[in-house]
Formats: C-alpha cells, structure tokens, sequence
C-alpha cells in the first residue's frame, strides 16, 4: 500500500473515532435536547422519514392483502377505530384534542391524507413504530381484527362525519345483536 492510501485511511479512521467522540460528548453532556416541544433539525427529520420508509417498504413484499370491501369488515373496523385511535387520528368531523398539539410525532390525520397502501398500514398497525407512540396493536389483536380496521381505512378518506357515525353504530348493533342472542 502506498504512503498515500495510508495516510488517507489513517485519516479516515481519525475522523470516525472524531465524529465518535463528539456524540459521546453530547450524549454525556446532555446537550442533546429529547423534549417533545423542541423540533428535530430538518435534517434529523429527512433521516427519520427515510428510515422509516425503507424499513416498512423491506417488511411488506410478502403480505398478502385480503378483499377489503365487505360491509361487515369495515363496520367491525370502524368500532375498533373509534375505539383506539381516534384520540390520536381523529376522523371525519372530530375537532382536535388537547393532546395531539404536544405530541412529536404528530399522529397524522388519516382521514385527510391519501388512500394508504393496505399492505403497509397493516403492518404499521400490526408492529408500530418505535419511538413516535405509534403502539403494535398485534400484541393484542387477530391479524383479522387488524385487517378490518385497514378495510375501515380505505374508506375513510371518502367518509362523510355522517357516514362515519352511522359505521360505528351498525358495528355497535351487530354486537348487541350478538348479545342478546347469548353469544
Ligand atoms: C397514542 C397515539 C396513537 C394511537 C392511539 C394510535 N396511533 Fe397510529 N400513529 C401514531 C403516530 C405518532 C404515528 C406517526 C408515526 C411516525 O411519524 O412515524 C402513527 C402512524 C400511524 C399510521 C401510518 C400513517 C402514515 O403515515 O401513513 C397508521 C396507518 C396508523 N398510525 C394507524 C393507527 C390505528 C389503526 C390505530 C388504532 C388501532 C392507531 N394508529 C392508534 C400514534 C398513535
């Protein structure tokens, strides 16, 4: 190896245990700031984003999306939805909440961003995200269960408040039904 490539890997391996040193330092110092009213830098942000999207996209090839379009599904969805996540992502027609304004994260509006990708969106609700509150709801749900709040997502973007109320209520029917046959 010439003196030349040499000195650039001894100049390589400097810089890395540099780049080292100053994050143990800040990590020692506390100089980084963790709470959730300061914002990342952009470029933190960008990063994050990234990470994520790679991550969700190398874990979803193989799931296999089951038809999403019966009424049952997505009713059943739309109780288990109103049930969990409306205090984070809300739906159509609910005002905001004392709690989303402070969360870093924001948990996005899902009624007001695009139709989703089925496969991703199960997996996000399936595992969650580290590190955003995004919870893994598998830990407690049926895939099943699962997939019927994705039919419930499909839709959700088209729903009128109206519609959205009247879903919830013929889950809640469906189950008293259920009930008064001694299920
Ligand atoms: C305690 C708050 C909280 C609850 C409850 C919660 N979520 Fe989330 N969710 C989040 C946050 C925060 C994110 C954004 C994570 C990020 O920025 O990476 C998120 C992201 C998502 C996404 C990905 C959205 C996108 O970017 O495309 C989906 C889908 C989702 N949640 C569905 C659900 C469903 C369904 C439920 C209920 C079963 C639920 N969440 C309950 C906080 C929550």
């Amino acid at each position: 190896m010439s003196s030349f490539s040499k000195g650039v890997l001894a100049g390589a391996a400097a810089s890395a245990v540099f780049a080292l040193l100053v994050a143990a330092g800040i990590a020692v110092s506390g100089a980084y700031d963790v709470a959730a009213d300061s914002p990342h830098f952009a470029l933190t942000q960008a990063i994050i984003g990234y990470v994520r999207e790679q991550s969700i996209e190398a874990r979803t090839g193989t799931i296999k999306v089951p038809s999403l379009s019966d009424p049952k599904m997505i009713a059943e969805g739309a109780e288990h939805y109103d049930a969990m996540c409306t205090r984070c992502h809300l739906a159509p027609g609910m005002a905001d909440n004392e709690m989303r304004p402070g969360m870093n994260p924001r948990p996005p509006e899902l009624a007001k961003l695009p139709i989703g990708d089925p496969a991703e969106q199960f997996w996000v609700i399936k595992h969650g995200i580290k590190m955003t509150a995004m919870p893994a709801w598998g830990t407690t749900h049926t895939d099943e269960e699962i997939w019927n709040m994705v039919a419930l997502l499909q839709k959700l973007p088209k729903l009128t408040p109206a519609q959205y109320h009247a879903l919830v209520a013929a889950a809640g029917k469906h189950h008293d039904d259920d009930m008064n046959m001694g299920h």
